[in-house]
């Protein structure tokens, strides 16, 4: 596994590669790794010949009063477990190489970015997809990996790759969740044991959705009711619970055939999201 921290560096090892007509999948992390993450580099792992990881905590995408400084940052133990996962190569930049002095260009993908998480985190989806782009532009791989856990972040990234003409697929994996149904983020490290306990309302709340829509409910108000009732009863501060369209993620209307639950809610001075698909077909963390 080849460890590079500059673009240069990234582009020579990719080089070879690109000659042989090697495919290559891309997953783009902040780091501290966990099986979520490592769910995306295995598929990677599956679909592409050479897997490329790249780890930066990504500042232009963490606004004022948010967790940048405290964000983890395990890097041997992360780069233990892409050797672990057969990365081939991982890319840290830091922040000086992805954004120098004069640095000045950003990607705005307009409506999308600016609801539910947009709304309450402005800028952070154009910090998102100015990065994105960066990296799909250093790595251009053929396939990029996004888990369904940011929901949100996979639709507006998916516009920008259609609304930009870039040539890479974005494959979305399942969420992957503890066997408490939490689902892994690297932000799970914050809660304390006590409000660990009370984040398990999130789940508890899309499954009693999920089990009323089983049940035929297709009122997205109700199935919204149901995930906040469970929330308030954990004293959750709910920033936004909302029944949407996949893809446009406009309000889902009354008895619609899909829709997606989102859940943003706050833990103490944590912060954390989930989601589940809602579909004729079924219930799936699989978008
Ligand atoms: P990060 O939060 O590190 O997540 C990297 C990727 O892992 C994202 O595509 C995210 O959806 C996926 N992921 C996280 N938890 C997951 C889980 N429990 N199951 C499945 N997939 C999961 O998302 C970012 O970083 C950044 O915004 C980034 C895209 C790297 C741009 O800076």
């Amino acid at each position: 596994m080849l460890v590079t921290r500059t673009v240069a560096e990234l582009r020579a090892a990719l080089a070879q590669a690109r000659r042989e007509d090697k495919s290559i999948g891309f997953v783009p992390t902040m780091g501290a790794l966990h099986a979520g993450h490592f769910a995306l580099v295995d598929a990677a792992r599956r679909d592409c010949d050479l897997v490329v990881v790249s780890i930066f905590v990504n500042p232009t995408q963490f606004g004022p009063g948010e967790d940048f400084e405290r964000y983890p940052r395990p890097l041997q133990r992360d780069l233990a477990g892409c050797e672990e996962h057969r990365v081939d190569v991982v890319f840290v930049p830091d922040a000086q190489e992805m954004y120098p002095q004069g640095f000045d260009t950003e990607v705005r993908v307009r409506g999308l970015s600016e609801i539910l998480e947009g709304a309450h985190r402005p800028g952070h989806f154009t910090g998102v997809c100015t990065i994105v782009l960066k990296l799909l532009n250093c790595v251009r791989p053929h396939r990029a990996y996004f888990g369904q856990k940011d929901y949100q972040q996979l639709v507006v990234v998916r516009k920008m790759v259609r609304d930009l003409n870039l040539l890479v697929d974005i494959v979305a994996v399942p969420t992957v969740r503890d066997a408490d149904g939490l689902a892994l983020s690297s932000r799970n490290v914050y809660l304390s044991p006590e409000e660990r306990a009370r984040a398990l309302a999130i789940p508890r709340g899309l499954r009693a959705a999920a089990q009323a829509w089983e049940a035929g409910e297709r009122k997205p108000e109700s199935l919204c009711r149901l995930v906040r009732g469970e929330l308030d009863k954990a004293a959750l501060v709910v920033d936004y619970v909302a029944a949407v369209h996949p893809n446009t993620l406009e309000q889902a209307p009354e008895g619609c055939r899909q829709c997606v639950v989102l859940v943003a809610a706050r833990v103490g001075s944590t912060r954390l999201i989930d989601n589940l698909i809602l579909s004729d077909e079924g219930v799936s963390d699989d978008a």
